[in-house]
């Protein structure tokens, strides 16, 4: 017998299971929503909002380096590493807050403790006050996340083999820090620890650095982050770590020869795992892929009435495409029937800097689809805005189908970027042409000005290069 019945009961808070929540609560379903950690999951505490506010820290450290540049001068200053975690922690709780806001404002119960699924309608919670059952009337969501992978053989003891859980906690810098795998966490934790003065090696098994962006853009960053003072390392197989006293070995084969770095801490950044373990979904039937649960347009797996959206379920573990996600599997449950989640149109954004961000296909992935395509770039040094902000790093390019216009995909390194992409999301799904785009006017001066030139650029009518 339930404790409570629900329409709906989702086991996750991230910004999957969060979205899908409030997304059923609009449209009128009873819904609870099981935590087995903080409210917003690993995005708003330990994830993406924290990362955005060390990033933030970093680059004004940046900038008091540059002060000079500015025709400031800075008497003596100092930048506490323990006081950026901190703040960080701060940004964090608050956006936390904010989710338990929209959860009272929605009417959805939240109940702290693990969920696992007993039957495909009934949920159990084992909390610190004991367990709960649930009845689920409608459906489950499952919206558990994902975890920091490791190296075979390699165990994260978050004091010298960190992953991103450990890094946003600790108020410690190490002296040297090897970064293993150049994603996003690699390279953004790269920037932070660069920022405040650590010694990063960055290691990457692929050729390049960000080895899902379109190649010029990895070899931008690869270069920027040279400059900073960061030694990059590709097509690099760790082969062994061994955590010693005070330091940790790494031994890689580059390229055939064998070597071993020393470094104060290690970071592990080689992808994350989905957290599906305890969850009773093998008994129930519900069919997995290389551990990641499989899902329909609709977000219902094999087996009806249980839904998964987010990390859980693969492709981008990116909390923009998880709450996407979580949209269309609350619309489906509600009886309607939702747009199915483009994945070929979802932004990539990395925020380092300058930051990385894109969306489509690469150039390179154009041409191996047989297109044949005609590619616009517009270098930041040639943006008045870029200029005056004194951040001219990086590039805008876009890559076309050369006889259509029609846009398959675009790069961007620079400032904003992560911003500057979302002209061509909307672009996108509006199906939008070359041509379209620059009979919009853009003001001046802006940094979407490099869109506008760089998609002249693709036609052959660039103005101010
Ligand atoms: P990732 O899968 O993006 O990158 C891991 C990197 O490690 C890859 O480039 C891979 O080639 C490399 N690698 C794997 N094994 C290696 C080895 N033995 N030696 C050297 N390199 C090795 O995973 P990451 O960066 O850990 O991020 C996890 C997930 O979280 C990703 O899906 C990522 O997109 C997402 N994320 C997104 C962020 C954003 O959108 N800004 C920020 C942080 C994470």
């Amino acid at each position: 017998m339930a404790n409570q019945g629900f329409d709906v009961v989702v086991i996750g808070t991230g910004p999957g299971g969060y979205v899908a929540a409030i997304r059923c609560a609009q449209l009128g379903l009873a819904v609870a929503t099981v935590e087995d950690d903080r409210p917003g999951g690993v995005c708003l505490n330990w994830g993406c909002i924290p990362t955005k506010a060390l990033l933030r820290n970093a680059e004004i450290v940046d900038l008091f380096h540059r002060a000079d540049e500015f025709g400031i001068t800075v008497g003596e200053w100092r930048a506490d590493y323990a006081q950026a975690i901190q703040r960080s922690r701060r940004v964090a709780d608050r956006m936390a807050k904010g989710v338990e806001f929209l959860f009272r404002k929605n009417k959805i119960t939240l109940l702290a403790g693990v969920g696992s699924l007993k039957s495909k309608s009934i949920v159990e919670v084992k909390g610190k006050g004991g367990v709960e059952i649930l009845e689920a009337r409608r459906a489950v969501i499952l919206a558990t996340g994902s975890e920091p992978k490791s190296l075979p053989g390699v165990a994260i003891d978050e004091t010298q083999v960190i992953s991103s859980n450990g890094a946003v906690r600790t108020e410690t810098r190490p002296a040297s820090l090897v970064v293993i795998g150049a994603g996003a966490v690699g390279m953004e934790f790269a920037d932070v620890y660069r920022a405040y003065g650590v010694e990063v090696t960055v290691l990457e098994a692929l050729p390049r650095v960000l080895p899902l962006e379109d190649e010029e853009a990895s070899a931008q960053i690869a270069r920027l982050f040279t400059r900073r003072g960061v030694t990059v390392r590709t097509g690099v197989k760790v082969v062994k770590v061994t955590p010693g006293k005070g330091s940790v070995a790494v031994e890689i084969d580059a390229e055939g020869t064998r070597e071993t770095l020393t470094a104060a801490q290690v970071l592990m950044a080689v992808g994350r795992a989905a957290r599906t373990k305890g969850l009773g979904l093998e008994a129930l039937g519900v069919t997995m892929d290389r551990g990641l649960v499989t899902v329909g347009p609709t977000m219902e797996t094999a087996v009806k009435g249980i839904f998964a959206v987010g990390d859980v379920t693969g492709r981008q573990m990116l909390a923009h495409k998880a709450m996407a996600e979580g949209v269309v599997a609350a619309e489906a449950i509600a009886g309607r029937s939702p747009r199915p989640v483009d994945y070929g149109n979802v932004p990539s954004c990395t925020y380092c800097r300058p930051q990385v961000a894109s969306i489509g296909l690469s150039e390179a992935a154009a041409k191996a689809d047989g297109r044949e395509v005609s590619v616009g770039r517009f270098p930041f040094t040639a943006n008045g805005k870029a200029v005056a902000l004194g951040e001219t790093e990086g590039f805008l390019k876009v890559v076309a189908d050369k006889r259509t216009g029609e846009i398959l995909g675009v790069h961007i390194v620079g400032p904003e970027a992560t911003e500057l992409i979302h002209e061509f999301a909307v672009g996108r799904t509006l199906e939008a042409t070359l041509e379209e785009i620059i009979h919009t006017i853009h003001a001046h001066p802006t940094l979407s000005e490099a869109s506008l030139e760089a998609t002249l650029a693709a036609l052959g009518q660039a103005i101010h290069i």
